[in-house]
């Protein structure tokens, strides 16, 4: 028997830095998936920052049971007025597998269901566990723009 897992939804403030990086620093295998450097806090703080003060955009530390277990960044209102549109779901590496994935996706619809019709999923790079987990939790491939960005599309209504 599967048991359901329960997140806490906690918005990044200018506090959240250390913890972001941490979760990244867990996450070796993503980073070296998407090719870039290992981010170091202050490339961590100025991105917060820049997410601050985009009203559209939502940074959001996942929890359970008081720890966090990941972390959430997406924006409302985009690529139009009733989308909203996942740029990032990364769950710490220790954790992965274990269905926190699927219910931060599961939790976000439903904090958007009435107020947006359309969620989607833009993946980065050859990241092919993320395609496969965003049709796993019920998003259908749309469309690749060029070869390292693919968009994933889940109606909400
Ligand atoms: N291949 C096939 N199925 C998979 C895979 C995979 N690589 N990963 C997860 N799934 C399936 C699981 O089997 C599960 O299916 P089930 O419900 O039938 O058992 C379902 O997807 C949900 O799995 P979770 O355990 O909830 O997935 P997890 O907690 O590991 O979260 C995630 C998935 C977010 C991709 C995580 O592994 C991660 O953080 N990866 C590194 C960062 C990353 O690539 N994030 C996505 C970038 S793209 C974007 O965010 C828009």
């Amino acid at each position: 028997m599967k048991v359901s897992v329960h997140l806490d939804l906690l918005p990044v403030t200018a506090d959240s830095a250390p913890v972001v990086h941490s979760l990244y620093l867990n996450c070796p295998t993503y980073i070296a998936l998407i090719g870039g450097d290992t981010p170091t806090l202050n490339d961590i703080g100025r991105e917060l920052e820049t997410l601050r003060h985009d009203t559209r955009r939502q940074a959001l530390l996942l929890l359970q049971e008081d720890h966090v277990v990941g972390f959430l960044d997406y924006k409302v209102a985009y690529p139009d007025l009733h989308s909203a549109t996942i740029s990032l779901l990364l769950i710490d590496e220790s954790l992965q597998g274990r269905g926190l994935g699927k219910a931060a996706v599961e939790q976000l619809v439903t904090l958007l269901k009435g107020r947006m019709d359309r969620l989607y999923a833009v993946v980065y790079g050859n990241n092919e566990q993320a395609r496969r987990f965003w049709e796993k939790v019920g998003f259908n491939h749309l469309r690749d723009s060029g070869p390292t960005l693919s968009w994933y599309l889940k109606p909400l209504k």
